[in-house]
């Protein structure tokens, strides 16, 4: 068996009277005595192969282990479908199943399941219509966001997993060590509690964002991006966060904040209209049975200028409202969930960014304003989402950034080689994050970030 072959999405566009063979897993058969038919999905298209059987043309006995989920394949005759939908259909004329799926124990088996049902059967759920689609557009924004790279000549670069900095500042870091093992019982043991001792010879965690190392390559090679897993100890159980997520950082040199939200809003409207040329056949679903609306909102957002605001005027919108928010607003407070979606949703009705934020309220690396009080920060918020994109011009000033160190406390020995971005050879430059999932979660209408990514990480959730 080799793995070229001929896919369902490509059968569909074949001609009637082909003698061709459907792989795949069974979504559902009906039927009579006379003849059955059978729902086959191999992942690469949302639409099923429909494979009409008539009694006796296969064998009986291989036919009752047709059932929802089991793994098969069909050969046959391609012939017109007099149903509408599909051109064609398949004549099946020999059968193999691979795989039988117990009806009495597959537990996808109904339709309209749940989605928090569906997250405990997350080894099996991707088999189903939602989250076959929203795997296929996680894919093609993957392979969007590195065309929009490499179409402008930024270089990926793979920073590292493992890391002994917190770029954020914000200590939600997952440590990194050899020095815990479990016993039999599964409680963990401190072989050691100095951290000399441990592997790296020091304190290790797990990334929160590779932009610290990302900066490094910028000023060398100008434009540079890093998309990998990121990883956040927040115990939050919203709908918006994952202990482990994937993050987009682009970092440019020669560029200020006009020009990062300039490519901030380019390559999201990049993406969005790609996954909707590429993807039109998921996202009508999506739209159909997910998001009412969804299709109208994405051709708005690819189509529209974002809104760009500054975090006062933001503040003071949000003082004159109407609205009763949970969270009082005040300049100087981080704005919340609520704050931002209603800027962008109810109040400016697209997507919105926002600048300029009290320094206070954001990371040690930002540029800062001569105002002495805000720093050249900017979040991008989306209705239904929030933000999904939080960025900065960076310091590039060795004093001051050393003098902002020094103020927040920050160990400046852990730093060094980052303040030696700024000893030698410092320039202007400037970058963002994108929250991967908030994005796909934005593309499709899925309500759970949780339901965005094959396996989710959250507190107290790393089955599979
Ligand atoms: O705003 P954040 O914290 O920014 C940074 O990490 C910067 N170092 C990025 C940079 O300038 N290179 O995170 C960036 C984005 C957020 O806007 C959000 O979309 C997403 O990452 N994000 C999360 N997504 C899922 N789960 C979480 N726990 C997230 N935390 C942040
Ligand atoms: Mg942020």
């Amino acid at each position: 068996m080799d793995w070229r072959r001929t896919r369902i999405k490509d059968l569909f566009q074949m001609e009637p009277g082909s003698k061709v063979s459907a792989y795949g897993w069974v979504k559902t058969k009906r039927g009579s005595k006379a003849v059955s038919f059978v729902q086959l999905n191999d992942g690469s298209c949302f639409a099923d192969l429909q494979i009409v059987v008539d009694a006796g043309s296969v064998s009986e006995e291989e036919m009752k282990k047709v059932t929802t989920g089991a793994c098969v394949r069909f050969d046959g005759e391609l012939v017109e479908s007099p149903g509408k939908g599909q051109a064609v259909e398949l004549k099946g004329e020999a059968l193999e199943v691979y795989g039988e799926a117990d009806p009495d124990h597959y537990p996808l088996q109904k339709k309209g399941a749940s989605f928090e049902f569906l997250r405990d059967i997350a080894h099996l759920r991707v088999r189903g219509n939602t989250f076959g689609a929203v795997s296929r557009v996680r894919h093609r924004a993957a392979w969007a966001t590195h065309k929009f790279f490499e179409e402008r000549c930024f270089d990926w670069i793979h920073t590292p997993i493992i890391t002994a900095s917190d770029c954020e500042g914000a200590g939600q870091m997952f440590a990194v060590s050899t020095l815990l093992e479990p016993d039999e019982e599964g409680r963990l043991h401190l072989k050691d509690s100095d951290s000399q001792k441990d592997f790296f010879g020091k304190p290790a965690f797990l990334t929160v964002s590779g932009q610290l190392n990302v900066e490094t390559h910028a000023l060398g090679l100008t434009n540079v991006y890093t998309f990998g897993p990121t990883f956040r100890a927040e115990d939050s159980h919203t709908s918006r966060h994952l202990a482990e997520f994937w993050m987009i950082e682009p970092e440019m040199a020669f560029c200020d904040i006009e020009g990062n939200m300039n490519l901030a809003e380019e390559f999201t409207k990049y993406v969005i209209q790609d996954v909707m040329d590429a993807r039109a056949d998921d996202l009508e679903f999506f739209n159909k049975r997910v998001e009412p609306k969804l299709l109208e909102t994405l051709e708005h957002v690819a189509t529209s200028d974002f809104e760009r605001i500054t975090y006062t005027e933001a503040v003071n919108l949000l003082k004159a409202s109407d609205e009763k928010f949970e969270y009082p607003v005040e300049w100087g407070t981080d704005l919340q969930s609520e704050h931002e979606r209603w800027l962008t949703e109810t109040k400016i009705g697209r997507p919105t960014i926002v600048t300029d934020y009290p320094k206070e309220i954001k990371a040690f690396y930002m540029s800062q304003n001569t105002d002495g009080k805000t720093v050249r920060a900017m979040d991008v918020l989306v209705p239904r989402i929030g933000e999904l994109i939080g960025g900065s011009q960076r310091e590039e000033r060795l004093d001051v950034l050393e003098a902002r160190i020094d103020e927040l406390g920050l160990p400046k020995e852990a730093y060094w080689w980052y303040l030696d971005l700024r000893r030698f050879g410092s320039a202007p430059h400037a970058g963002f994050g994108l929250g991967f999932e908030r994005l796909i979660m934005y593309l499709t209408g899925m309500k759970n970030i949780r339901d965005v990514i094959p396996f989710h990480r959250a507190a107290g959730q790393a089955e599979f």
